[in-house]
C-alpha cells in the first residue's frame, strides 16, 4: 500500500475503533458481572485520572512509533491494518459467551479447571492453571480461538503495535550477520502462542527462516492455521518448554520472547534466558518483550495492580519487581538495552562473539 496522507488517518481511526471497542467491551462485561455475579467482582485500586492520561499519552506515542517504524520501512505498511477480521468477527459471540464459566471461576477462585484429558506429566506444574481465568487454559482449540481477539481487547488494540516493537531491535541485531544471505538466517520464537510476532517477523524480514515453540499443541495449531497457508515458507512449530529448547547449540541467529516471562515463576524465567543464550550463535540477538515493570514505569503501578487482581497471573506481583536485565546477563548476554513502549517494555541482548565455555 502506497503511504499517504489518508492511510495515516485509516490507521490513526482504525486503532481509536479499536480502542474504544476494548473499553466499550470492558465496561459492559463489567456490568453484566456485577449484575449477574457480583461475588465474582474482583476489589480494585481506583484509577487516578492523571493515571488515565497517562496511558492514553503512552498510546498515543506507541501508536506514532508503530507508524513511523512502517515509514522507515521495518516492517511493511500493510502489516498495520493485518488481522484475521472475519474471524475475529464470527469469534467474538464466543467471547461473550465464555463469560460466565469465568466469573464461576473467579467466584469460586478455581484456577485449576483444565480439560479433563490433560495429562500433566506433560507440563510443569507452574502452567497448569486458568490463567486469566480463561476456559481450559492454554489447553484447548476453544481458548486458542479466543485468545488474540481476548488480549487486543484487554490492550485496547494495541497488542500487536507492542508486539511489532520487537522487529526494529531485531533487525538492527541481524545486521551482525549482513555478509550472509537472508534465507540463512533462523529465527526462534518461544511461547510463540497463535504465532502472531512470527507473523510480523515474516513481513519484516519474509527470506528468514521461522521457528516457534510452544506448550500448547492447540496454540500451535491456531498459529499453523494462520502461518501456514499461503505460499510463504513453511513455519516450523514445535511443542516444547522454553525451559528445555529440542534445538541444538549455536544454531540460530536471532531469538524473541513475547508476552511469556509474566507468566512463569522465576527459576523457569532464568531457564528460558539460559536456552535463548545456548541455542544462538555467537554475536546473535535476542529480543524479549513484556509487561512493564515498577522500576520502568513507577507511573503505571495501579494499573499493574489491578492487572493481577483482575486476571488471575499468579507469577505478575514477582515478575515487576524482578530484575529482567541481571536476569540476562547472568546468562551469558551483553550489550543489554531496554525501552518502554506503553505497557510493554522491551529488551535486546546479544550473545558475546568469543565465547569462553
Ligand atoms: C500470554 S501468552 C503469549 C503468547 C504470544 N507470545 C503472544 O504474543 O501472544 C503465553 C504463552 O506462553 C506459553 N507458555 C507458557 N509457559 C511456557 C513454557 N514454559 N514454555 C513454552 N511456552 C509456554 C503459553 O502456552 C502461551 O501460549
Amino acid at each position: 500500500m502506497a503511504s499517504t496522507p489518508l492511510s495515516k488517518l485509516a490507521y490513526k481511526t482504525l486503532q481509536q475503533g479499536k480502542s474504544i471497542a476494548g473499553l466499550a467491551h470492558k465496561e459492559l462485561s463489567t456490568k453484566l458481572m456485577e449484575l449477574m455475579a457480583p461475588e465474582a467482582v474482583p476489589s480494585t485500586e481506583s484509577v487516578p485520572a492523571e493515571l488515565l492520561n497517562n496511558l492514553r499519552a503512552a498510546m498515543a506515542q506507541l501508536e506514532e512509533r508503530d507508524w513511523d517504524e512502517a515509514q522507515q520501512g521495518i516492517y511493511p505498511e500493510s502489516q498495520l491494518f493485518d488481522a484475521p477480521w472475519l474471524e475475529w468477527a464470527s469469534r467474538y459471540p464466543q467471547v461473550w459467551l465464555d463469560l460466565p464459566s469465568t466469573w464461576t471461576r473467579r467466584k469460586e477462585r478455581n484456577v485449576k479447571d483444565l480439560p479433563k484429558q490433560t495429562d500433566p506429566t506433560l507440563f510443569p506444574d507452574y502452567y497448569l492453571q486458568n490463567f486469566h481465568h480463561q476456559t481450559d487454559g492454554y489447553l484447548s482449540d476453544h481458548s486458542a480461538e479466543l485468545y488474540d481477539l481476548q488480549v487486543e481487547i484487554l490492550f485496547n488494540g494495541t497488542a500487536d503495535a507492542m508486539r511489532r516493537r520487537v522487529l526494529a531491535p531485531l533487525k538492527r541485531g541481524l545486521k551482525h550477520f549482513s555478509d550472509r544471505s537472508p534465507a540463512s538466517l533462523r529465527i526462534l520464537d518461544i511461547a510463540t502462542g497463535t504465532g502472531r510476532t512470527l507473523q510480523q517477523i515474516r513481513g519484516s524480514l519474509p527470506h528468514a527462516e521461522l521457528i516457534g515453540t510452544d506448550l500448547s499443541e492447540a496454540y500451535l495449531r491456531q498459529a499453523n492455521r494462520w502461518l501456514n497457508n499461503g505460499s510463504s515458507p513453511l513455519v516450523q512449530l514445535i511443542r516444547a518448554n522454553g525451559e528445555a529448547l529440542p534445538l541444538a547449540d549455536a544454531t540460530l541467529q536471532g531469538a524473541t520472547c513475547v508476552f511469556l516471562l509474566h507468566e512463569l515463576p522465576g527459576e523457569a524465567r532464568q531457564n528460558v534466558l539460559d536456552e535463548a543464550w545456548r541455542v544462538l550463535e555467537p554475536g546473535g540477538v535476542f529480543v524479549l518483550a513484556d509487561s512493564v515493570q515498577l522500576a520502568d514505569s513507577p507511573q503505571f503501578g495501579i494499573a499493574m495492580e489491578n492487572f493481577r487482581r483482575v486476571f488471575h497471573e499468579p507469577f505478575y506481583r514477582d515478575y515487576i519487581g524482578d530484575d529482567i536485565e541481571a536476569r540476562l546477563k547472568a546468562s551469558g548476554f551483553e550489550a543489554v538495552t531496554a525501552e518502554t513502549h506503553f505497557m510493554t517494555r522491551v529488551w535486546s541482548a546479544r550473545k558475546p562473539e568469543a565465547h569462553q565455555p
